[in-house]
């Protein structure tokens, strides 16, 4: 046997139903909000993550699945959708071509991470992205639509949690009261740590090692060092989401692992579904399209984890709200006769099965049995001279024989009951 790759995972019937529940949801959502679908490649050029997502982040430094093509090109399968989306706006014009450009994209992303519950190497996102509005309402509006993605498919014990991380103008002054309050304290960080003090100081917040918890969470927050027009938007969003009526907790650690992000930052987390509980994060992101060469417009997203989503639904959710029937056949003429109905069934949009093997009618019961069948429909030989089928309850063993030409239309109005 040649098992899968470590950190990727199959989706196997039982929960298919889950993840097909999950996208289902998501797209009426996504499309009363205004989205249109995107698909794009799973490979792009290393140079749209390592612009894009940034030379600091450990996504680019460390998880990358990147490597030369036969071509001689460096390549790499996407470790996030925003690059390619800000790609695809570009490329494409979207601007010109959508009266307001919100995209929406679902696929799989590669992260070469240490594998545990809810994190993997290949994973799946839903990415939303709307492109070219600089109002905070636009910034309310998408939180509303991450609220109402986790509502809608029943997951509790959910936490919005926002922050704002300033702009290029603000930035600088933040990331120096930072250096400053560390101070020699630096000196006992993580290596990591220590690096990202000189590169980046905003990444220290993104450490998870527990020794460096304790100074981290004395550091100044940015919400602090915001400059007016920041500080503005901040008090607009938090006030916008008061009127839509969505909870929420602003966390000063919020900067975010990705390095485009501006002003508004947030993740969704809970959900009972352990230690990697974000269910969903994003943030504004006012320089990446004039950063990866488009013209200076300003865009908002977030992305949700599919896997985290199907993790964090109850139970009951995406069950199966199809009613199989079933089809038994006695002997080899009724067989052609249930081959016919199985058909019919079909067309008519029922979920229908049979036995392929010829077995005794007793095998064929257990059959349908273990398919959960409602309803099975059984040609013997009375049946067959009769030109009926016999048709079974499952639930109560009650039969009754209908004309064949009429049995397709009398389970399809036993099953709308
Ligand atoms: P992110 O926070 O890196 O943001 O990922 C978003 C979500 O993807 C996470 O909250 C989590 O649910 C899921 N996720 C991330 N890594 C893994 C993993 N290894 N295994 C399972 N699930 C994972 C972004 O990717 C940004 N592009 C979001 C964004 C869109 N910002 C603006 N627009």
């Amino acid at each position: 046997m040649i098992p899968a790759i470590r950190g990727t995972h199959d989706i196997l019937p039982g929960e298919v139903e889950r993840w097909q529940r999950v996208e289902a949801v998501a797209r009426d959502i996504f499309e009363r909000y205004g989205y249109a679908e995107v698909r794009t490649p799973v490979i792009e050029r290393e140079e749209l993550f390592a612009k894009g997502t940034g030379e600091t982040t450990d996504i680019v430094q460390k998880e990358m699945y990147a490597f030369t093509d036969k071509g001689g090109e460096r390549i790499t399968l996407r470790p996030e959708a925003t690059p390619s989306l800000v790609r695809v706006f570009v490329e494409h014009s979207l601007e010109q071509a959508m009266a307001v450009p919100k995209i929406y994209l679902m696929g799989p992303m590669f992260r070469y991470e240490r594998p545990q519950k809810g994190r993997y190497r290949q994973f799946h996102q839903l990415d939303v992205e709307v492109f070219g509005i600089s109002d905070p309402a636009i910034d309310a509006e998408v939180l509303d639509l991450a609220w109402a993605l986790v509502t809608e498919l029943g997951i509790a014990n959910v936490e919005l949690v926002i922050n704002s991380v300033g702009c290029a103008a603000c930035r600088p002054a933040f990331a120096e009261a930072l250096v400053k309050a560390l101070g020699a304290d630096v000196t006992s960080l993580c290596t990591d740590c220590q690096r990202r003090a000189t590169v980046n100081p905003l990444r220290i917040f993104d450490c998870k090692v527990p020794q460096d918890q304790p100074v981290i969470d004395r550091l100044p927050h940015s919400i602090d060092y915001l400059c007016a027009s920041c500080r503005e938007h901040f008090d607009a969003v938090v006030g916008h989401l008061g009127v839509y009526g969505i909870p929420y907790r602003i966390s000063h650690r919020l900067v975010r692992g990705l390095d485009y992000y501006t002003r508004t930052t947030f993740e969704i987390l809970g959900g009972n579904i352990g230690a990697q509980n974000a269910i969903l994060g994003g943030g504004r992101y006012d320089g990446l399209v004039k950063q990866l060469g488009g013209p200076d417009r300003v865009g908002i997203g977030f992305a949700a984890g599919i896997e985290r989503l199907v993790l964090a639904m109850p139970d009951d959710a995406g069950v199966g709200t199809r009613s199989p029937v079933f089809v038994a056949a006695m002997g080899e003429a009724a067989r052609g006769t249930a081959i016919g109905l199985l058909r019919d069934l079909r067309r008519a949009g029922l979920e229908a099965h049979m036995e392929y093997e010829g077995r005794s009618i007793k095998s064929q019961m257990k059959r349908a049995d273990r398919i959960k069948a409602v309803l099975t429909l059984i040609i013997g030989d009375d049946e067959l001279a009769a030109g009926e089928v016999a048709i079974k309850d499952m639930k109560t063993s009650e039969q009754v024989r209908v004309p064949r030409d009429g049995a397709v239309a009398h389970v399809k109005s036993r099953l709308a009951k």
